[in-house]
């Protein structure tokens, strides 16, 4: 698929058959997220695979009352943790968001959906046993799309485009 095509196709997904998604497809979709730009170079990123259901369902019951975060977690065969080093405050946050956006388009490349869901506090570092000094930037459910949602229509370029000046 096309860059722009990928980008033009790009929608968050929040429903996801059952189908098990090839490790080989996720190492591929997780090493475009490696090829993103990043602050100093330092690759602030760290991720986790999320495959075992307890876990998952676990993650699921911290969203328990947002429903279609629910069912993207529950859903989901395999959930991609991304984590940061923190270290680098806004830099790394940055980075890791360059990242995730890379993740994003390729998952929409191979015919997968996925969405980037925030995730703070103390709960989930718990859980997934990440060390003091990393944060988690997102939880991307990841999977086949079960569900065919209308992109939201953005703003016209000319209505945020601006020459020279604000
Ligand atoms: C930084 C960031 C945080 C987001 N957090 C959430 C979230 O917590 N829950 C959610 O359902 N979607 C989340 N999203 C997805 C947005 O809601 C979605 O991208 C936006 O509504 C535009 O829709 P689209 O992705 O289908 O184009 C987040 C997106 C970004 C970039």
């Amino acid at each position: 698929m096309d860059l722009y095509e990928a980008i033009e196709k790009r929608k968050s997904i929040r429903k996801f058959k059952p189908d098990t998604v090839p490790d080989t497809t996720i190492h591929k979709i997780l090493s475009a997220g490696t090829q993103a730009p990043n602050a100093f170079n330092r690759e602030p990123w760290e991720f986790i695979l999320v495959k075992d259901k307890t876990l998952r369902d676990e993650i699921a019951g911290m969203r328990i009352k947002i429903p279609p975060q629910k069912v993207a977690l529950e859903t989901a065969p395999v959930l991609i943790v991304v984590c940061y080093n923190n270290e680098l405050a806004e830099d790394a946050l940055g980075s890791a968001y360059a990242c995730i956006e890379n993740i994003l388009l390729a998952l929409t490349s191979e015919g997968l959906g996925g969405v980037t869901l925030t995730f703070h506090g103390k709960n989930i570092k718990a859980l997934l046993k990440i060390p003091d000094g990393y944060d988690v930037a997102t939880v991307i459910p990841l999977g086949y799309p079960d569900e065919s949602p209308e992109k939201p229509i953005r703003i016209p370029l000319d209505q945020k485009l601006h020459i020279n000046e604000f």
